[in-house]
């Protein structure tokens, strides 16, 4: 995407707030920056703001060598970033994107923390890629000012942006946020408020079954993946795939799918599950299917 393609957009937003300095949150903050959005970046450490900024700027330098982006577009975008220390810098954020782990009760505290801080008519959008909007959205003090908004990874570079509605949710809201997501260059698919939406109940599925796949020895981890990639033309291989989204993120979204929709074709496989318990977590911890030590 060039950037000349913001610029013929309106914007109705100037201060975006994103919660959450990780792989998700730091790629929200980084296309929203650049779009022309002030934004400021929380988590629960100074040291994780500031390691998601550096991944910012790395990103945006790649971009530059890539010339997808200029050099003046890039200093422009690190200009209108900062480090938010506490959710009170969020009092003048027009809209707060939540983009912390993927755990329920993680989410309901932070929502809980940030809501009184926020002004009466902000509007609050969670990154999650399977819990309810509707639950999340009873937790806070706005459900109608409150939906869905779930980034593909790498948020720079892929289009997608998954909206979903909670039952609450006004037409107000939902029209400003899909308003905004095309000013960040992103196409909309819709999804209804069901466990994992259309993305992830799809390719969580898949992975699972290719952890099944090594688990029950039918090929090894080069073999699934290169099957998958030269086979189906994926361009990465599912095991690779799920040590990039993350094991503990890929658990949590199959036992959302599991309890969510009670069936047992949802049913994490054991390796994953060891995985998990192990921390081998995947790239971010420089061990998952792949060793990247
Ligand atoms: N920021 C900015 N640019 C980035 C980037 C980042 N974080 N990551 C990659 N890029 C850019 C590269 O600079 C390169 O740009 P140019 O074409 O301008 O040179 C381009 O993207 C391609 O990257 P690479 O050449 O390094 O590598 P690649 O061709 O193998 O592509 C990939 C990398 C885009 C990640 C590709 O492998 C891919 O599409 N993988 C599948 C990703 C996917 O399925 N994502 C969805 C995951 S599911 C999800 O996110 C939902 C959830 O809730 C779990």
């Amino acid at each position: 995407m060039t950037s000349s393609s913001y610029e013929r957009r309106v914007m109705t937003f100037r201060k975006v707030g994103v919660i959450g300095a990780g792989q998700m949150g730091n790629g929200i903050a980084h296309v929203c920056a650049l779009a022309g959005y002030h934004v400021g970046l929380y988590d629960i450490s100074g040291d994780r703001i500031q390691a998601g900024l550096a991944t910012i700027d790395g990103n945006l330098s790649r971009q530059v060598s890539s010339e997808r982006i200029t050099t003046a577009e890039r200093d422009a975008a690190l200009e209108r970033l900062t480090a938010a220390e506490t959710m009170e810098s969020f009092e003048d954020a027009d809209i707060v994107i939540e983009s912390a782990v993927e755990n329920e009760e993680i989410k309901r505290k932070i929502f809980a923390e940030l809501c009184p801080h926020l002004r009466e008519d902000a509007l609050l959008a969670t990154n999650t890629s399977s819990i309810s909007i509707t639950r999340l959205a009873a937790s806070t003090d706005r459900p109608e000012r409150f939906m869905g908004m779930h980034f593909m990874n790498p948020v720079p570079v892929m289009e997608l942006v998954e909206l979903v509605r909670g039952i609450a949710t006004d037409d107000d809201t939902f029209d400003k946020i899909r308003h905004f997501a095309e000013t960040l260059g992103k196409k909309i698919a819709n999804a209804e408020d069901f466990p994992a939406f259309i993305v992830n109940r799809i390719l969580l599925p898949m992975i699972n079954e290719a952890v099944y796949t090594l688990y029950e020895g039918v090929g090894s981890v080069e073999s699934i993946d290169k099957a998958m990639k030269l086979g189906a033309n994926h361009p990465m291989g599912p095991l690779q795939l799920a040590d990039f989204i993350g094991l503990d993120t890929c658990l949590s979204i199959m036992q959302v799918l599991h309890d969510g929709l009670s069936d047992s074709k949802y049913r994490p496989c054991p390796l994953l599950v060891k995985y998990v318990e192990a921390g081998w977590l995947g790239r971010k911890t420089q061990r998952g299917f792949y060793d990247y030590r």
